[in-house]
């Protein structure tokens, strides 16, 4: 089994490039399909949920390469239109090509995804969507049957939810006529989407605000795209300095992404500097607490940060509160927190966070990703050694966790650890 064995209690010195964006690459493969002709996508980050992504594809005719952190997609010919049980399992977030399958084929297939680690993830505003486009959607033991030809329409939104944002507008470039997504997401990931279309040759605007429109119903090139950075990623890399101590940079992502963030850092006594196309942190002494951390739709406090920066706030002076708003279970890393010596509270979706003068190592195990990803941050800021397994989660979005705290001063490395029966 591989673990990440980390020596902690050492402040951070160090800068590294943040990868591309596993919530703007995921989408924007899927949209591939729209295609009638090749995309090339540059700064597409190594992760299991990309490569699992890339075997649908694969799956529905379409040809597929990468070379380094270019892949390229031809989907010309694309031959099906059922994503087995067995790829749909790997990833929930696979429901976003339920869009692109439909209006590329006139029918599609898939698995209802279940919940995940984060407690149950409903579609019922994906089917809404796609139905008020003109779907007819039958659902039978466990799978999506879908069909007919999509024409334009209007489309509200209960919730500014993400996918069913994603999948809306996938459709809605297929159907004949205009279609209005209100009270759309505003997550930069739908802007990049929305870059990539219109490079397919798409008529849609608006996204980065709650409305937006599309002409659909011509067919689509290819096109070229250069993925966004991955802000969150950015952001678990300032909160593994915040946790750690010392100082560091991130390049190559826009700061204005993360500013709720890095207010919180800076709030919590960290200098902070952004750049055009960068962001520095220094640690000048012990944290202290923040006012409430309440998970919000973008631009609020981004749901994805809250275990990272948890984690940088554990030896903080004083108490902070979070609450997640947006998923039901997503504090599972608190727990193995707890067994490095952080003196956390749960109540429902609220956490009080009472800070301690300092953590200790010890054997913790991810239970999902940005979770994983904090229990690595803890361990960069306790003392003495951390070992962590559950990486299969890690792996999903993060290309190189190890190597890029690494780059930031980081004593962590990823060993293989022979498991004896106990
Ligand atoms: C996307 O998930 C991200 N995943 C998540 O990142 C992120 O946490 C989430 O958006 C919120 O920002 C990808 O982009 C691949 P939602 P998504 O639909 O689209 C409810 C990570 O760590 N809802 O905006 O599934 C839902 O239950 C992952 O990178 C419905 O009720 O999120 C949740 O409470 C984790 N009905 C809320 O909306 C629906 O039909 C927000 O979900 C859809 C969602």
């Amino acid at each position: 089994m591989s673990v990440f064995k980390i020596q902690g209690g050492r402040p951070l010195s160090g800068s590294v490039r943040v990868q591309g964006a596993k919530n703007s690459v995921l989408p924007i493969l899927a949209a591939t399909l729209l295609s009638e002709g090749v995309c090339v996508l540059h700064n597409c980050p190594r992760l299991t949920d990309v490569d699992h992504t890339l075997d649908i594809l694969r799956h529905l005719g379409c040809r597929v390469a990468r070379e380094g952190e270019t892949v390229t997609v031809d989907a010309s010919a694309p031959t099906g239109w059922a994503v087995p049980d067995s790829l749909m399992r790997e990833m929930r977030s696979s429901v976003v090509f339920l869009g692109p399958i439909l209006g590329r084929m006139g029918q599609a297939e898939l698995t209802y995804p279940g919940g995940c680690e984060l407690g149950p993830r409903p579609i019922d505003l994906h089917l809404m969507a796609l139905r008020a486009l003109g779907a007819e959607i039958e659902e039978r033991n466990g799978r999506l049957f879908c069909k007919g030809k999509l024409t334009g329409g209007d489309i509200t939104l209960s919730l500014a939810s993400v996918g069913a944002t994603e999948n809306a507008m996938l459709a809605a470039v297929m159907a004949e006529g205009t279609t209005t997504i209100t009270n759309a997401a505003r997550e930069p990931e739908i802007v990049d989407l929305q870059n990539f279309l219109q490079a397919l040759g798409a008529k849609i605007r608006g996204a980065g605000s709650s409305v937006i429109v599309i002409e659909g119903g011509k067919p689509l090139h290819g096109g070229e795209h250069t993925v966004l950075a991955d802000r969150i990623v950015a952001a678990t890399y300032l909160s593994a300095v915040a946790a750690a101590g010392g100082e560091g940079e991130v390049t190559g992502v826009d700061w204005r992404q993360l500013s709720t963030v890095t207010a919180v850092l800076a709030e919590a006594g960290c200098q902070v500097e952004s750049g055009a196309q960068s962001v520095r942190i220094r640690v000048l002494g012990r944290l202290r607490s923040v006012r409430p951390i309440r998970t919000a739709p973008y631009p609020g406090f981004p749901t994805d940060a809250q275990a990272v920066v948890m984690a940088a706030l554990c030896k903080a002076e004083g108490a902070t509160v979070f609450a997640e708003n947006m998923f039901d279970s997503r504090y599972r890393h608190v727990d193995e927190l707890a067994r490095m010596g952080a003196d956390i509270r749960v109540e429902g979706k609220v956490a009080v966070v009472c800070g301690v003068p300092c953590l200790f190592g010890a054997r913790v195990r991810a239970a999902d990703l940005r979770g994983g990803a904090a229990l690595a941050l803890a361990g960069l800021g306790a003392e003495g050694e951390t070992i962590l397994s559950g990486l299969h989660h890690i792996c999903r979005g993060y290309s190189d966790l190890a190597g890029d705290l690494r780059a930031l001063g980081a004593e962590i490395v990823r060993e293989e650890e022979i498991v004896t029966e106990s």
